[in-house]
């Protein structure tokens, strides 16, 4: 007998224990049958479906996954399956962008009376993942790989010729701030480093120069720094696109934050030629005027010629990068909106992550980080920057932006009004993708 006849594919089923649950349970007290393919895993509600458990079905073998809860308006939690619904959409392009195969992953709808809708969902899924065979190309190294190693980071663009101009104001603004008692502490770029400024005198050390790469608002979720008093922040435009999150994320109190905004056409780095704002908005001193912003054909570039490849080819390309992963974590450690008390990654009851810096690990891991700054991320690029294998993290992020900008005209941290994307649903979010 040939192999794709034995093949008896397995399949993974996360239900709401309220709706499909029940609608499994009627299929078999009604006798109808379907294939014995699938294993079902309930929980309380979709909303409660971490993504993590769909990415460990694939990892402990499973050829397809399913997620099914209620219809839209009858959860028994009022919104989860809303919720699920806004999540599932951009983790799907997440996955995409990893070279996951959509056609493994499926969701649906059904109710508790829907025996026959459970009884012919598994068996279309079944047949449809039998033909597809076993999912041999999780986490494969097909021979794809980025043509070229890691490009060795530029050299630092020269110093504009405002930017002497610009350092000057920074250091008279500095000064008056903190002889004032506006603030207490500036946190600024340094000569090799940032620098904790708390008196008018040593002003002069602060800098601007190219080598001010750093988004040091990341320093301002750290107790350390929150013991020192009331701060002024220096910030590039992409910085402050992070404020604005923070703010809403109830991370930082705006009114006692001093902003400095420095304008800057881009300091040299490929985090650069991604970003969009070079002029800072909502800063509170705002020292000089930026050039344009990158194109976008120059900003997505990178992201289009990944997604030209085949789902395979993108998956290989990914494993040979996280392959140079060594779980140092750097990529959030510098994140500044990465500042759970503990992170997934370090717990260990239960583990979600492999901790070790294995196919499976590593990919977890950057799903995990990927996706918890879905709708967040607001591409400083700074995980990319502080890699030190060089692998372009920036570019799942950047695969994340791009389907809240063309499924929810979102972008992260441009609007201080703007709802946060994630913890927000709408009646009229797209679900062509649930059946
Ligand atoms: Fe079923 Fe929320 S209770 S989806």
């Amino acid at each position: 007998m040939s192999e794709a006849s034995q093949f008896e594919p397995k399949i993974v089923a996360y239900v709401c224990n309220w709706c499909t649950y029940l609608g499994a349970d009627l299929a078999g007290t009604t006798r109808l049958e379907y294939p014995a393919n699938v294993r079902i895993i309930r929980l309380p509600c979709t909303g409660r479906i971490d993504f993590n458990l769909l990415i460990k079905a694939f990892e402990i073998g499973a050829d397809a996954v399913l997620v099914s809860g209620c219809h839209p308006g009858d959860c028994h939690y009022t919104a989860g399956n809303y919720h699920a619904r806004r999540r599932w959409i951009l983790f799907r392009e997440l996955l995409d962008s990893l070279g996951f195969d959509l056609r493994r992953i499926h969701f649906t709808w059904i109710s508790a009376a829907e025996g026959r809708k459970w009884q012919e969902a598994v068996t279309r899924i079944t047949e449809e993942t039998r033909k597809l065979g076993p999912y041999r190309e999780l986490y494969q190294k097909n021979g794809f790989r980025r043509p070229n190693a890691p490009p060795p980071p530029k050299p630092p663009a020269p110093a504009k010729n405002n930017a002497a101009a610009q350092e000057q104001q920074l250091r008279e603004t500095c000064a008056r701030l903190l002889s004032e008692g506006t603030v207490q502490v500036v946190i600024g770029y340094g000569v090799g480093g940032p620098v904790f400024v708390r008196r008018a005198e040593d002003a002069a050390k602060l800098v601007w120069n190219a080598d001010c790469q750093a988004n040091l608002t990341t320093y301002l979720k750290r107790k350390e720094i929150k013991r020192l008093g009331k701060a002024a922040v220096v910030v590039k435009g992409c910085d402050e696109r992070g404020l604005v999150i923070l703010e809403k994320e109830s991370q930082i109190d705006r009114q006692t934050l001093r902003v400095i905004g420095m304008a800057c056409d881009g300091m040299g780095q490929p985090k650069c030629d991604t970003c969009t704002v070079h002029q800072p908005r909502f800063a509170d001193e705002i020292m000089g005027q930026a050039g344009a912003a990158p194109s976008e054909a120059t900003r997505a570039g990178a992201l289009d010629a990944l997604m030209q490849l085949s789902p395979a080819e993108r998956m290989s390309f990914w494993a040979h990068e996280f392959e140079r992963c060594v779980k140092c974590y750097a990529c959030r450690q510098v994140c500044p909106l990465c500042y759970c008390e503990r992170c997934i990654a370090d717990k260990n009851r239960p583990v979600t992550i492999d901790t070790s810096a294995t196919p499976k690990g590593n990919f977890a891991w950057h799903i995990t980080r990927a996706f918890h700054l879905a709708g967040r991320c607001v591409g400083c690029g700074e995980c990319t920057r502080a890699c030190p294998a060089g692998i372009p993290l920036g570019l799942l992020n950047l695969s994340l932006a791009r389907a809240a900008e063309k499924h929810f005209g979102y972008q992260a941290g441009m609007d201080p009004k703007a709802e946060p994307l994630i913890g927000t649903y709408a009646l009229t979010d797209k679900e062509e993708f649930i059946r």
